[in-house]
Order: C-alpha cells, then structure tokens, then sequence
C-alpha cells in the first residue's frame, strides 16, 4: 500500500513512527507492508519518491524541523504541490493530517474530493472535512468506489467508531454519551491536583494532546466536532455543529474543582448525543458514575442499546502514538477489504 501524507506534524509523525517501528510485525501477521511515498507539510514543503520514503529518514528530517534534511536520492521530487502530488503520485491512500479547521474545513476538504476524484482511499484525522462534509464526501467515495475512513477523529485510535458500526452492528443505538477530549479531561484531573487552569493547558499542549488552536478543546468545539462525526457515521444523522448546545471549560477553576470534590463529585465535560441532537457541556458527575473515574487523556463513551443495554468503551483520547494507531487500524481494514 502506496501512502501520501498530506500534513506532518504530531500524527503525521506518530503513524510513520509506527511504520517504522513494526514494519516486520506488520508485512508477517497481516501481508501488510506500507509504503510512504509521499510527506507535504505547509511550512517545510514535500517530498515525494515512487519507491517510498526511508522512514528513519524521514523522521530524523522531521525531528531537525526541515523536511530539506532528508538526503538526496535518485528518483526523489522535492516540493511538487499538493494536488499535484494526489494526482500525480503513485499512492493507493491519501491521509489528511492537517490542523483542524471547524469553519471551512479547507483547503483539506478539497484535498479529499481531489484524492476521490483520482481514485485513492482517503483516511483521516482532520476532523473538518467529515464535520462539515460527511455525507458528500460518502457519496463521492461510493461513487469512486474508494474508501473513507476517520477512527481517529473520534477518541484518537479507541475503536469508538469502529465499535458502534461493526462491533454492535445488529443493535440498535439511542443515545451515546461520553467524554470525547482528552486535553480537557487532562486539565480537568490535573485541576483537581491542585494545578491552576493556565499550567494544565500549557501541560496538555506539552504532551501533544491539544490542537492547534487550544480555544477548539477547552470551548467544547472539539468535543462537539466529534459527536457529530458519530452522530452522521452511526445515526445517519443530518446534525451540524450550530445544531448542538455547546459549552467549554474556560468556565471552570480549580476551587470549582474542590467544591464538587467535598460533594463526592468530579466535573467532567460530557456530550449527549442522539439522532436528532446533542450537547456539550461541563457537568458535575457523581463519583457513582463510572465516568467520574475516566481520567488524564482518557476517553469514554456509552452507547445506550436495544439488546445489550449500555456498553461502554474506555481508552486514550489523544495523542501521538495513541492516534497514530487511530489511522493504522483504518489503513489495515482497507488493506483486508479493498480489491485495489
Ligand atoms: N485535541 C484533541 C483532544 C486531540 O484533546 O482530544 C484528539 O482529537
């Protein structure tokens, strides 16, 4: 499988990490073998070979901030464009990993109808183009007879929606509810250590865990972003994100956080989600509640059914390794189910 990289940062990074590190587990459990042969980053321009990029390489030249330090070889093109890299290249899969833009989710948007149009896959974990595009860009990719797939927009590479469309398939789901962001999980839990909200967010950027523009996570957008993403993918739900109520954190201090302490209680952010609405908003969760137990950059969410009742899934939300297998698992199933 044949990969262009359309963005390089954290989870650009964190799948070719990946890659690299489990090639061999990878090419003998499954007769996978991945091959990046392309990288575009805004600032430090592109690189593109047919035979593939030399992941160490390519790391190394990531980690001195200049994509420019990956050596010269025969056959490589430095600096072909975006789109003339979708067009031209020789990648099976486009993944788009460029910052979240909740407004107009471009240019990505127009990356991912240019890769269904030129007959790639298209993975993402750019939450814009499926917030705001999710049914065309479906009906671009039947069209196309490609792939589109997003497991970590949601909860970074916990199978949240993987679990609702595969795994209780057969079921019927009213409601999902959960904590759907992990830097704002994280502020809260370090709050209640005492950190001040300032330190807890300079903390969660630190660890990777926020966008690029913070403001997304602690105002809810993001959390938001992603109950709609399952809200189309599992209701089949015509919801946009002026359609939810949604409240952030940038409310909330760490006295806050004592209070709902001394009441056995803990705040946590919570979406509601069903297929005809949601909110997002910061909510004081009794201690009876598992939920009030989901901590740091963990995530959670319940799917309220028919014939299980409310299953619930817990595992991390963010991060780079975490949603870098976000985007392996997605590239796996299209490796198992995809003729070309
Ligand atoms: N900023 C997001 C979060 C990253 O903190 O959950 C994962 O989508």
């Amino acid at each position: 499988m044949k990969i262009a990289l359309i963005g390089f940062g954290n989870v650009g990074q964190g799948l070719a990490q990946i890659l690299c590190d489990k090639a061999e587990t990878l090419r003998a459990a499954d007769g996978f073998v991945p091959q990046i042969v392309a990288v575009a980053t805004r600032r430090q321009g592109t690189l593109y070979h047919p035979a593939g990029l030399n992941l160490e390489l390519l790391l190394a030249a990531a980690a001195q901030g200049q994509l420019s330090a990956y050596p010269d070889m025969e056959g490589l093109h430095r600096n072909w464009a975006v789109p003339e890299i979708i067009r031209q290249s020789n990648a099976d899969v486009v993944i788009e990993v460029t910052p979240t833009n909740l407004q107009t989710a471009h240019p990505a948007l127009d990356y991912c109808y240019l890769a269904l149009e030129h007959g790639k896959h298209l993975v993402l974990a750019n939450k814009g183009p499926v917030v705001l595009a999710y049914h065309e860009l479906m009906r671009r990719a039947r069209q196309a007879g490609k792939q589109v797939r997003f497991e970590a927009t949601v909860m970074a590479g916990t199978p949240a929606l993987r679990t609702g469309a595969q795994n209780l398939a057969g079921c019927y789901i009213f409601a999902m509810r959960g904590i759907l962001n992990g830097t704002t999980n994280y502020m809260l839990s370090q709050m209640e250590n005492g950190a001040s909200y300032a330190d807890a967010l300079a903390q969660a950027q630190n660890l990777g865990y926020a966008e690029t523009d913070p403001r997304g996570d602690v105002e809810g957008w993001d959390t938001a972003a992603k109950a709609i993403i399952l809200a189309q993918s599992l209701f089949n739900a015509n919801l946009t994100i002026d359609q939810l109520e949604v409240e952030g954190i940038t409310g909330l201090t760490t006295a806050d956080m004592l209070d709902a302490h001394r009441a056995g209680e803990r705040w946590k952010l919570i979406a509601q989600i069903t297929p005809t609405g949601g909110s997002v908003r910061p909510v004081r969760v009794p201690l009876a509640d598992p939920l009030a137990h989901v901590s740091g950059a963990i995530n959670a969410i319940t799917y309220t059914t028919d014939l299980l009742g409310e299953v619930t899934l817990v595992g991390p939300g963010a991060g780079q390794l975490t949603t870098g297998f976000g985007l392996l698992s997605d590239l796996l199933d299209i490796h198992r189910t995809a003729s070309s």
